[in-house]
């Protein structure tokens, strides 16, 4: 029999379940693990997390499904809905408490991200009537196979090396000019690199060329929970070189000085999300990336009759 336990106001109890279902879960996409929640404690620990759920067999956690509310908004997220093979009844169990809960709380919308590879989650999702709205590559370097490159016209300066955070964003919002979604603020790098090892300053690279900063990379290292002893991968955001330096290798060399400074350290897996079409795809596959997975977003309305 499944019993359902759930939590609220404090995730304490429900940490260890939850990396245990989650690595058994997402162990053919490990990404996922290192993508926007890096673990138990990132996932349920935030402001925003406003319910856990487990369901489990006897001791035995076999399913797990957390609630989010995105600020400001209607939006209710999944942040996450994971459970164990031949364990479909209990996900489908969990995840009306979350559509229930929801309700509850008057959202007008119930989103989820998922790996479109894991059919048997994106089977429950649809079966229970959520869409797919939007979607966004997974792209994976495997950085033991990379060549070495030429000097470049320009030099590579990091954060670690006195490079203003202010200079930096101001370089990569004129390289984003053209997609306001995506400009960085200032206080949110700031936040980052005041994580520590998480964004070390190091890996924060800029292109520099006559004083000037003219592209720009940030770097992730995921704590992840598959290796023990230290981040097993890292995630590129933010690459975006100011328009007319484009097509001249800066790009390119950005994404080679970060995989050397990886290397180093021991880490051999990058990736990052980019669209599925055009955007940069051309230029992330020229540097080597391949496509690993579609993340998606399923949502469901929660208006009245819609239950
Ligand atoms: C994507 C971006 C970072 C590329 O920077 P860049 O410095 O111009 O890229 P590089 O010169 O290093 O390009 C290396 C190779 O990638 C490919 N490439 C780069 N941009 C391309 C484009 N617009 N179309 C087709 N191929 C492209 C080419 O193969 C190129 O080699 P080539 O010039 O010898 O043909 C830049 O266009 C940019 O800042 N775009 C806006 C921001 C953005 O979309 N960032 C990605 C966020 S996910």
């Amino acid at each position: 029999m499944t019993l359902i336990e759930t939590c609220e106001d404090d995730f304490t109890p429900c940490l260890d379940s939850w990396d245990q279902v989650r690595k058994e879960f997402y162990a053919d996409a490990p990404w996922m693990l290192s993508c926007t929640y890096k673990n138990a404690m990132d996932l349920l620990q935030r402001e925003t997390s406003t319910l856990a759920v487990i369901a489990r067999d006897g001791e035995r956690p076999v399913c797990i499904g957390s609630l989010e509310r995105i600020p400001s908004s209607a939006v209710m997220k999944i942040s996450e809905l994971a459970f164990l093979k031949d364990e479909e009844d209990a996900g489908r169990e969990v995840l009306e408490r979350l559509i229930e809960r929801a309700h509850d709380l008057k959202a007008a919308t119930l989103s989820v991200w998922i790996p479109e590879s894991n059919e048997r989650l994106r089977a429950l999702l649809q079966e229970r009537g959520l869409e797919k709205s939007m979607e966004e590559g997974v792209f994976h370097l495997y950085l033991a196979s990379s060549a070495t490159q030429e000097t470049p016209w320009f030099t590579i300066s990091s954060l670690a090396e006195g490079f203003s955070i202010e200079e930096f964003v101001t370089a990569n919002r004129t390289a984003f000019a053209e997609d306001e979604s995506r400009l960085l603020e200032e206080a949110e790098v700031r936040e980052w690199i005041g994580q520590g090892e998480r964004f070390d300053p190091e890996l924060q690279l800029v292109a520099v060329h006559g004083g000037d900063a003219i592209g720009t990379v940030l770097c992730e290292l995921s704590p992840n929970s598959i290796r023990e002893d230290g981040p097993s991968d890292a995630w590129v955001y933010g690459l975006g070189v100011v328009p007319a330096h484009r097509r001249r290798g800066v790009a390119r060399t950005l994404i080679e000085e970060l995989k050397r400074r990886l290397k180093k350290r021991n880490i051999l897996d990058l990736y990052l999300l980019s669209d599925v079409e055009g955007g940069a795809r051309p230029f992330y596959e020229s540097a080597g990336f391949t496509m690993a997975d579609v993340y998606a977003e399923y949502s469901f309305s929660l208006e009245p009759g819609n239950d």
